[in-house]
């Protein structure tokens, strides 16, 4: 199975709003176009993860969905500490879109856990969201884990003031579970690898800007990026595309 990974697009209500400068609808648009023009990739859906709005409005959902529904493709979103939930699931009802809740094939599980924590820009695992890790105890499939928040510092001071609070306890549990190979996550506007043994944590670059790496300031490149996921019994494969 094959998914692309679209993250952080960040949308207001109005098209011509700007996040620092960048016009973050310009933005999607221009990554909606490309993947339209490399024929999707011949995948089986989107995963988007989260931060889709800045504001949390209706009109921002609206006009996310409907641009990610011109490829026509399966959607799945998980929300992250910019959405409002009510308000995304007015909007990907309209567009059926999907919370992503768990994916199955070609020997992975794909399982959203939910890293929002409030109105808090970090993030924070819930005793619920622990429980689903010790449900995945005796899983013969490969799993991978979606969430918004990096449970693990990746080295930019700037995200890493904002990962998941409870990071340490999530990753202790999360290693006790040997089907999970895989964590990916948005959140962190750029692409990161660490491997922590057996498992590995991939972020995804944001559809609407990158902040340097690095940078513990604001500092940001108006560069666009999405990701390309394949799974299959022998693990996954990667590729990160980026729009400059
Ligand atoms: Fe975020």
């Amino acid at each position: 199975m094959k998914y692309i990974q679209v993250s952080d697009t960040h949308i207001f209500s109005e098209k011509d709003k700007e996040l620092f400068n960048i016009n973050t609808y310009a933005m999607l648009e221009r990554v909606v176009s490309y993947i339209q023009s490399e024929n999707r990739h011949d995948s089986d859906g989107m995963l988007i993860t989260g931060d889709i709005s800045q504001d949390g409005s209706m009109e921002s959902y609206d006009l996310a969905f409907s641009l990610l529904s011109k490829l026509s493709l399966p959607m799945f979103w998980i929300h992250g500490n910019h959405d409002v939930l009510d308000n995304i699931l007015k909007s990907s009802e309209k567009y059926h879109a999907e919370r992503l809740s768990r994916l199955d094939g070609d020997g992975w599980g794909l399982v959203a856990i939910d890293s929002t924590f409030g109105n808090n820009d970090s993030g924070s695992i819930n005793d619920n969201e622990m429980d689903k890790l010790s449900k995945l105890a005796n899983e013969n499939k490969q799993i991978s884990l979606v969430m918004h928040h990096h449970p693990v510092r990746i080295g930019t001071p700037l995200v890493d003031a904002c990962n998941v609070e409870n990071g340490e306890e999530f990753m202790r549990h999360v290693g006790e579970i040997d089907a999970i190979k895989l964590i990916i996550c948005g959140h962190v506007h750029g692409e990161y690898n660490v491997k922590m043994g057996e498992l590995k944590l991939e972020t995804c670059p944001a559809a609407c800007f990158q902040w340097k790496k690095g940078t513990a300031v604001v500092e940001t490149e108006a560069i666009s990026g999405y990701k390309i996921l394949e799974f299959s019994t022998q693990g996954h494969q990667s590729q990160t595309i980026y729009l400059r």
